[in-house]
């Protein structure tokens, strides 16, 4: 298990780029499992939840493979820069019919997203078996609304043993109306609906940017999808996809972490190639707290005066798409430390997801959690500790806290930020942090 060892306080400084988003990549690479055709995304970031698909798909018949980027899409194309790598491929192919349409507990309960093979293998294929993911460490996680969206399009939805077993001749188009917005089941119906004899008409979808991405794929596929990231989304069903190229959107909530962190440390980062709407807001409570945002061509400026009394404290309150995400509760947990005065964050998202909070205390932060609600006093002194990663975002809080901190943090099982971070630590250290990864051999 790595370590990140930090010594800080450094304020981060500097240009940084946002990989593609993790979470629209996964349903991306979902979607090859709808057409025999080759599917080459741009911008996949190397991240081990995209190992991890790429390991399910292989198992269930769809290899992938990099390449050197040949005649990437047009547009939206990144800005030519000095530091920019030749840009890679993933190109995904069935490489043999389906011998198997079952997604064993094994894979699935190391990444939860693994149920977004459900949609697309019961509509290709007319028969799915999926390991039910269970719970995780920021809460239950049910993934009823999927199961119910599917039998509203006529699949017969039974589980058995752990698993969801879904069968259907073909998809019949339907009206369903979610109870509540889930990203991952509006992505999970949208591919499966595009493969359904006739019109579905999804409502009270999630209006999440990843969602948009991945209708714009399965559009480029031949599917027919209007509405996608409205709260209303209507598919046409058509009776089979081709390949096609996509480029990932740019991850919002890594790039997010970077202005953040922009802030905690008195920094002046740049983001480069963001999309400043999906950011929004974040943006607006930036500029609440007191930090300068500039939005130009050339990206997202965050720039923050270093020492007390030049933040505000500022409540905050999660919610789906375009509120607040919940995927920056953390880190911006971690900026109030740093801010004058009281605030209450409210978590409405997720049922557990304050588990950076006593982490943080043991940096010398003032939190007090209770349910749903944190309540931070500042501005403190953070200092460098031992702290425990507990999630992906937890992970990110703690280092952006450590980077912000007097004397040296380590942050221990560094595994939960590679699930969903590229290269952190060689992108804070671009920006002048002292970051190092310590491999367990390394680390004492
Ligand atoms: N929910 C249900 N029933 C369902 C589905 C969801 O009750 O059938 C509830 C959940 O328990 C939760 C709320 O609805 O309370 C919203 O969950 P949602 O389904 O939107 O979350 P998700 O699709 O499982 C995605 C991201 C998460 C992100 C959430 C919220 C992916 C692969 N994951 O999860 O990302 O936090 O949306 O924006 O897209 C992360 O990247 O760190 C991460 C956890």
């Amino acid at each position: 298990m790595d370590r990140f060892h930090i010594s800080g306080p450094t304020p981060l400084v500097g240009r940084v780029c946002a990989s593609g988003a993790k979470n629209a990549a996964l349903p991306a690479l979902a979607a090859s499992l709808l057409t025999d055709e080759p599917v080459t995304l741009y911008r996949v970031p190397r991240v081990r939840d995209l190992r991890t698909m790429r390991r399910l798909l292989d198992y269930l018949g769809v290899g992938s493979e990099e390449r050197e980027a040949a005649e990437p899409p047009e547009s939206p194309k990144p800005p030519e820069s000095p530091e920019s790598r030749p840009e890679t491929a993933l190109v995904l192919q069935r490489a043999r019919p389906s011998s198997s349409s079952d997604a064993p507990y094994e894979l699935v309960k190391t990444m939860r997203a693994s149920v977004l093979v459900l949609g697309p293998l019961l509509a290709r294929f007319g028969f799915a078996r999926v390991s039910l993911p269970g719970g995780c460490a920021i809460g239950v996680r049910p993934i009823d609304q999927h199961l119910k969206g599917l039998a509203a399009l006529g699949a017969d939805v039974r589980l058995a043993g752990g698993y969801v077993e879904t069968r259907a001749s073909r998809l019949a188009g339907a009206r369903f109306r979610f109870d509540l917005p889930t990203v991952t089941g509006t992505e999970n119906l949208l591919l499966a609906a595009c493969l359904a004899r006739g019109t579905t008409v999804l409502e009270n979808c999630a209006r999440e940017p990843e969602v948009a991405d991945l209708a714009r794929l399965l559009n480029a596929m031949g599917a027919r999808i209007s509405g996608a990231g409205g709260d209303t989304v209507v598919v046409d069903g058509v009776d089979g996809l081709g390949g096609a190229a996509h480029r990932v959107i740019p991850d919002r909530i890594e790039g997010g972490t970077y202005l953040i962190g922009a802030a905690i440390t008195g920094g002046d980062v740049l983001l480069e190639q963001a999309v400043a709407a999906d950011l929004a807001p974040l943006l607006d409570k930036l500029a609440e707290v007191g930090v300068e945002i500039e939005v130009s061509a050339a990206g997202i400026r965050a720039r923050a005066r270093g020492g007390d009394g030049s933040l505000r404290a500022r409540d905050v309150a999660t919610a789906p798409h375009p509120g607040f995400p919940t995927d920056l509760q953390a880190q911006y947990m971690a900026l109030m430390t740093r801010a004058t005065g009281t605030s209450t964050i409210r978590e409405t998202v997720f049922e557990n997801r304050f588990q950076h909070a006593p982490e943080l205390a043991r940096m010398g932060a003032r939190v007090h959690v209770d349910g749903g609600s944190a309540r931070v006093d500042g501005p403190t002194e953070l200092t460098g500790a031992a702290v425990m990663a507990t999630d992906l975002r937890a992970s990110a809080c703690l280092v952006l806290a450590g980077v912000a901190a007097a004397g040296t943090t380590v942050v221990d099982r560094i595994y939960h930020l590679d699930r969903g971070y590229e290269g952190m630590e060689l992108k804070l250290q671009g920006l002048g942090a002292h970051v190092a990864r310590m491999a367990e051999s390394m680390a004492t």
